[in-house]
């Protein structure tokens, strides 16, 4: 089985697994929101399940904490795509949530899949002080000094008076999509008990490779294959190593990061080969 084969089956794991929390069919709320957190590579949850699998974290509360996680990425996704921050018509190769319904609608869609991510990851049954380090590590990674911190400083240097530099870009980036994915690699240690350094080693440098390899697929990819609109950020005024490096930095400065993730894997034996070519995959993709 290829990865992208082996990536594929694990969503449809996770989507049966959202389905069971999005199951009423009452709302125009909850269509939109299982209209968003549907499909999707679903590489967050992937990690969540790969690392969970390195702690003996069993397999069913794992896909809960991969759920959790995917709600957080599809709320931060429906938001970004807003006539107020990026302004995206196509998502997943489908209309934006507020294309489909309305602004309210995406805003309110959005804030739920927050509120089920939480109450989802709550329902985790392991230990309850591992669950609530859990919660409590996923409510910063989103939040004021994560995800939501990265796209205040994305919308800002949109218009900021002058180019962001490296090290700037680096934390724009390690907020804005970073946190997440950190969150994702080292979830299975904090629900199973483990050291989470090795991880989170892997998961800096796989974080950023992704983000740039996001952006590069901005300027070179197939808005077909990627599902979503492309060709964007340079007229948007968006900071990225792109913008900063030119496309070939840029790729040589994505690969290098790879190699890192990758070798922070060493202590890890062939159970951890999934996440080598999750590394390899970030940078490789066309969606
Ligand atoms: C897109 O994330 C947004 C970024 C953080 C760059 P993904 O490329 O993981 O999007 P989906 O979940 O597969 O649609
Ligand atoms: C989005 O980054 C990051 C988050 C949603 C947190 P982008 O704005 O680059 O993602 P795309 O390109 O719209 O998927
Ligand atoms: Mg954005
Ligand atoms: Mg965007
Ligand atoms: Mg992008």
């Amino acid at each position: 089985m290829t990865f992208e084969d082996r990536l594929k089956s694990v969503a449809v794991d996770i989507d049966a697994t959202l389905e069971t929390y999005l199951d009423a069919k009452t709302s125009q709320i909850e269509d939109a929101m299982r209209y968003a957190v549907m499909g999707g590579k679903k590489l967050r949850g992937f990690l969540v399940m790969e690392s969970c699998a390195l702690h003996n974290v069993p397999r069913e509360e794992a896909l809960k904490a991969a759920a959790a996680i995917e709600c957080i990425h599809a709320y931060s996704l429906v938001h970004d795509d807003l006539p107020c921050m990026d302004d995206d018509d196509l998502r997943r190769g489908k209309p934006t949530v507020h294309k489909k319904w309305d602004d309210a609608t995406a805003v309110l869609a959005g804030d739920a899949l927050q509120s089920l991510a939480f109450e989802i990851l709550g329902l985790v049954d392991v230990k309850a002080k591992r669950r609530l380090g859990a919660i409590v590590s996923l409510a910063r990674a989103s939040g004021k000094d994560g995800m939501v911190l990265g796209q205040a400083q994305d919308i800002a240097a949109e218009a900021a008076e002058r180019p962001l530099t490296l090290d700037e870009i680096t934390n724009l980036q390690s907020n804005k999509t970073g946190a997440l994915i950190l969150w994702s690699a080292e979830a299975g240690a904090i629900l199973g008990g483990g050291d989470p350094a090795p991880l989170s080693r892997y998961a800096t440098a796989l974080g950023l490779a992704f983000q740039i390899a996001d952006d590069i697929l901005d300027e070179t990819g197939d808005e077909t294959k990627a599902g979503k609109r492309l060709h964007k950020d340079e007229d948007a005024g968006k900071a990225t190593f792109v913008s900063l490096l030119g496309l070939n930095e840029a790729q040589a400065k994505a690969r290098a990061l790879v190699a890192d993730a990758i070798d922070a894997l060493s202590l890890y034996d062939a159970q951890a080969d999934s996440l080598r070519d999750a590394a390899n995959f970030v940078i490789s993709r066309e969606h």
